[in-house]
């Protein structure tokens, strides 16, 4: 049945420029009229070919994201595709729906997330197109979105009821067929693909092993439950939070030391008898390793994951390299020089870890920001990574703290810290940026503090693949001693600016690597504040968040 496509009149909205990842604003402005349609038919405008393919379309199930998704299933069919797979409910976390893209060669997908930030009516909501990689459409591709939001005139959509996404199976809209799939089902699969399934499991079933996993209310309760409890035995109750809620039962779905601090602080408590813990973020694409009484950072969660390869099925033949965004620590390319391999050092975000992916030069990618994943997808991957960590604690049988420990005794340590400043004045946050920028020649040979600047630059990257070019990066200054701080403004946030001061300073000596992380960089942050003027010019005299 051929259906009438309508053409709806519409006027461009300011603003629908997708940052770091995709477009993200309150839901109360994705709720406006036209909003979100105007975001989707760009985005359907800048496509070419994708009449009679197939889309993935799926989010976090985060308030508004039912609604968006009948939005988005009837212009679907407006603009010709032939089939959608939808996961159940609507629900696919940012991981699934790249697994899903891949395994079913679909043409791209629509995932519908803002990640960790916080949801409900007065949250966040976000949308962004991924390609038929798996991965998030590169920077020429949300330029040209961006380009076309500000010149739409009308939205094509047609007219039919909402489609019950709460049961597998197919209907149509029009000539398209939607096809509603189990947004677990694939992506269990691969995952059994890669790591010992029998090992961790047996890892699992020991009583001196207990470990806890926290969904934090968000998209990754199913996926952990069938993967943890079903599939590898854990015994139920190891994954709390599992029930995906619209607002995150008002929680901040980041898994971090400051919002999953009751993670954090069981595992620290003898009395809880875990052994192991681990988080993941609003859409399932982040991680946080928790051992007793010691939270892995995420950089040295990505060098250990390298260094360990060899006891993991998927890569124990080798990885072909690997990739960390610039302000993740350089603990990985230790592990890189080591294993002779390639590093590879990209700006902020996921999506410039694709063309790298794709091509072949890299297995393993990261961020500090709590993202780590392979080439398996073109997304970070949250419960990847926790499989990851349970396969090398299975064959290695000792505690995550101590697999840290002597990593660090063999490879040294990249104490390493981010500060952010949150919700500062964007014209603030811009100043300060253009005002470090405007000094960065003067700054070598200047010295903070007994701490002596080598070398000062605004991070530019030059896709080695493509030979795509991404300018203005992120500020970093090196110091003599191979310390750095940098800075860049954060691409995610939806209300104000956010600074990111990343800090870095390398221990060689082991006498030395139990010191707290925050008095190792103590004098690297007089430093980072008296070049940038940070208090002077925000009036923050200490960050909000420290990670
Ligand atoms: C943040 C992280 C970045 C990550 C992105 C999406 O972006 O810093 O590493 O890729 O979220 O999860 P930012 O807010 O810094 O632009
Ligand atoms: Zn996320």
């Amino acid at each position: 049945m051929t259906m009438q496509v309508i053409s709806v009149p519409s006027t461009p909205f300011s603003g629908q420029k997708p940052g770091t990842s995709g477009l993200r604003k309150k839901v109360t402005v994705f709720r406006q009229a036209r909003y979100l349609e105007n975001f989707v038919q760009a985005i359907f405008d800048t496509l070419s070919g994708q009449q009679g393919q197939t889309l993935v379309l799926g989010g976090d199930g985060r308030y508004y994201n039912d609604v968006a998704i009948q939005t988005i299933l009837r212009m679907a069919a407006a603009t010709g595709f032939g089939r959608v797979l939808v996961g159940r409910n609507g629900i696919l976390s940012t991981p699934a729906a790249s697994a899903v893209i891949r395994k079913w060669q679909a043409f791209g997908g629509i995932i519908l997330s803002a990640s960790h930030n916080s949801g409900g009516p007065d949250g966040d909501f976000g949308i962004k197109y991924n390609l038929g990689n798996g991965g998030p459409a590169n920077e020429s591709f949300t330029d040209a979105v961006y380009l076309r939001t500000q010149e739409i005139r009308a939205y094509d959509t047609v007219e039919s009821p909402d489609i019950d996404l709460s049961k597998v199976g197919e209907t149509c809209i029009g000539d398209m067929v939607v096809s509603i799939i189990d947004p677990v089902a694939d992506y269990a699969e691969l995952l059994e693909s890669l790591f010992d399934f029998d090992r961790i499991a047996r890892l699992l079933a020991r009583p001196d092993f207990r470990m806890r996993f926290d969904a934090m209310h968000a998209v990754t309760g199913p996926y952990a439950l069938e993967i943890l409890e079903n599939r590898l035995g854990a015994p139920p109750g190891t994954v709390v939070n599992c029930i995906p809620l619209p607002d995150f039962a008002g929680g901040h779905p980041d898994p971090n030391p400051v919002y999953a601090a009751d993670l954090v602080a069981a595992l620290a408590d003898s009395r809880s008898g875990l052994s192991f813990g681990a988080a993941s973020d609003g859409d399932g694409d982040r991680n946080m390793i928790v051992g007793r009484n010691f939270v892995v950072s995420p950089s040295d969660s990505l060098a250990v994951l390298a260094a360990n390869h060899a006891l993991v099925p998927a890569y124990a033949s080798g990885l072909a390299g690997v990739a960390r965004s610039m302000p993740t620590s350089c603990a990985v390319d230790r592990v890189a020089e080591a294993l002779g391999i390639p590093c590879y050092e990209t700006p902020t975000g996921w999506k410039y870890f694709g063309s790298l992916l794709d091509a072949g030069r890299c297995t393993l990618c990261g961020e500090e920001s709590a993202g780590t994943g392979s080439n398996h997808v073109r997304e970070k991957d949250g419960l990847w990574a926790v499989l990851y960590w349970l396969n090398i604690l299975a064959v290695r049988d000792l505690p995550a703290d101590v697999i840290v420990r002597e990593h660090w005794r063999r490879f040294g340590r990249n104490v390493y810290s981010r500060h952010d400043y949150e919700g500062i004045e964007i014209a603030q946050g811009d100043r300060l940026m253009n005002d470090l920028r405007a000094r960065l020649s003067q700054l070598p040979g200047s010295e903070y503090g007994g701490l002596r600047i080598a070398t000062a630059d605004d991070f530019a990257y030059v896709d080695p693949v493509d030979g795509s070019r991404s300018e203005r990066q992120g500020i970093r200054i090196l110091l003599d001693d191979g310390s750095r701080a940098v800075f860049r403004l954060s691409g995610t946030g939806t209300e104000g600016a956010t600074l990111r001061v990343y800090l870095e300073r390398f221990i060689a000596d082991p006498g030395q690597h139990e010191i707290p992380t925050q008095e190792a960089l103590a004098p690297l942050v007089g430093l980072a504040d008296a070049v940038a003027r940070i208090a002077a010019i925000t009036g923050r005299k200490v960050p909000n968040v420290i990670s």
